[in-house]
């Protein structure tokens, strides 16, 4: 049995079988795991694959090289090739089936592209092995790059792998590897894969789900034991969770988080989701089809009486976490906290840098909306400086969408006299004849002249008023013409 912790003071023991541990960041899954793999049967292997940076795992066996199967098939390939460029290969697979001899090595098929690339092809199938090419160049450079071991060698009972540096499409192959290799030569061994969703999604395929796939269907029957962890199961493929039949649930903050990770059980619990809402750190719910206890993972370094204590509500996991830091100093265990303080701080500074930005960004916007109104108030104040420096009291303003200077010349004089004709038509027009706005008519003012004396001929007068019109001493009307209001016609009399 493996112990875990403890239930209301009692011992909390689960049985060897492919399990969970599910919960939101820092709430414990690596410490429950790290309690777990202290209490492995004797004739038990663990192997735990520290795929987080910072690690998760350090420290918690004996450390072993990066192991990766050097071979490759078609099928395998196209779904690594896939995950890591997030393309999707089907047209270039029938080439890809060419390129890949079932066993060959990631740098063989490499160099087939290569030399494919220098002969003669269909310019499709040219860009189909161009795209191959890129991504098969990526993969073969980040293997050159990483130490990695032909071999898997498991000299402890705990023995942990640091994948957390490795590039994903390294991890991935590791996780295949391993599995692969567990399930064609290895009995009596323990996994430990945490970032459970990143090697078994939901939605695609890829190399190392099928072989998760695999191993948790068959791995049973020869001891091999999968103990899978993640922040969620989500996005987790079903075919693998259920097989799972223990399930270490800790806290989730988000309601539906919680009721989803429920759903996902293959047995029935009776728990409600508050139950996993209210699970403060190191606190876990241990799922068997025999019901849910909530546990007290007792870490290591903490002994069982003080562990027993917490779970009763004695002592405070607070008070725990202390009694590991002074345990411990300044290391392994506050380490992580002390990244994830910087990473805060250095998530706020993005935040304010952005927020900054944005506001640089509205400034600049309203500048250029007022640039307008400013360069016309730029011309108002120089016209108004220039205004003063000459001693005028009137400014010439231009506004660019509308300019109206007006010159006025002040009045013109019209001089007539009642010695010419045009002088005694005016004489008449101007104190004789009817103000009104429809005016009068040409005969009438003939018939006023003749009072006169003054005998024009209607031709004359016709032609005399018909050229006023234009030069505006006369309006023209439906009855004839009148004289404009706004002009001034004065009549003095000669002594
Ligand atoms: N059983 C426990 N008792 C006391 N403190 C605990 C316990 N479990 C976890 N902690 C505290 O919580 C911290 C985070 O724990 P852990 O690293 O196991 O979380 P995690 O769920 O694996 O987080 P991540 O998702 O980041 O991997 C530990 O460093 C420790 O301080
Ligand atoms: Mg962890």
């Amino acid at each position: 049995m493996i112990h875990i912790g403890y239930s209301k003071g009692i011992s909390v023991d689960i049985r060897l079988l492919h399990t969970i541990v599910a919960a939101q960041t820092r709430y414990g899954k690596s410490t429950t795991i790290r309690t777990m793999m202290q209490h492995i049967p004797d004739d038990y292997k663990a192997l735990c694959l520290d795929v987080k940076d910072p690690r998760d795992f350090a420290g918690a066996g004996v450390e072993i090289p990066i192991y990766i199967e050097n071979k490759t098939d078609p099928l395998m390939l196209k779904q690594l090739l896939e995950q890591e460029s997030h393309l999707w290969l089907r047209r270039e697979f029938p080439e890809l089936i060419d390129l890949c001899k079932e066993g060959d090595t990631f740098e063989k098929v490499y160099e087939r592209v290569n030399k494919r690339m220098t002969e003669k092809a269909h310019p499709v199938v040219k860009d189909r092995l161009k795209v191959l090419q890129l991504l098969l160049r990526k993969l073969v450079e980040n293997m050159a790059k990483t130490t990695l071991s032909d071999t898997l060698e498991l000299p402890a009972k705990n023995n942990v792998m640091n994948l957390s540096k490795a590039p994903s499409e390294i991890k991935q192959l590791a996780v295949y590897s391993i599995v692969k290799r567990a399930l064609e030569k290895l009995e009596n061994i323990v996994l430990v894969i945490d970032e459970l969703p990143d090697f078994a999604p939901q939605q695609y395929s890829t190399p190392s789900k099928s072989i998760i796939g695999q191993a948790i269907r068959k791995g049973g029957a020869k001891g091999i034991w999968l103990w899978l962890s993640g922040q969620t199961m989500t996005g987790v493929d079903k075919q693998v969770l259920k097989q799972a039949m223990i399930w270490i649930l800790g806290h989730q903050r988000e309601i539906n988080e919680a009721k989803r990770t429920l759903d996902q059980i293959p047995f029935k619990t009776g728990l409600d989701v508050k139950d996993i809402m209210k699970l403060p750190i190191g606190h876990f719910v241990v799922c068997t089809d025999e019901g849910g206890y909530i546990t007290y993972v007792q870490p290591e370094g903490v002994d069982s009486e003080t562990a027993r204590k917490v779970s009763l509500g004695e002592v405070s996991v607070d008070e725990v976490v202390e009694m590991l830091k002074k345990g411990k100093g300044d290391d392994d265990l506050v380490y992580k906290e002390k990244c994830e303080k910087l990473e805060k701080q250095v998530q706020q500074l993005l935040t304010e840098k952005n927020e900054l930005l944005e506001r640089i960004g509205k400034l600049e916007k309203d500048l250029e909306q007022f640039k307008p109104e400013h360069e016309v108030l730029e011309k108002l104040w120089n016209a108004m400086l220039k205004a003063q420096a000459s001693g005028k009291e009137t400014i010439n303003l231009e506004h660019k969408e509308l300019v109206v200077n007006i010159h006025h010349e002040g009045e013109k004089e019209v001089k007539m006299s009642t010695s010419t004709k045009e002088g005694q038509m005016m004489y008449c027009i101007v104190k004789e004849m009817p103000t009104e706005n429809e005016g009068w008519a040409q005969i009438d003012l003939i018939k006023k002249l003749l009072e006169h004396g003054w005998n024009i001929k209607q031709s004359t007068v016709s032609v005399t008023l018909s050229k006023w019109v234009p030069e505006g001493l006369l309006i023209k009307t439906e009855k004839g013409y009148r004289l404009p209001t706004k002009v001034k016609f004065n009549i003095k009399k000669e002594d």
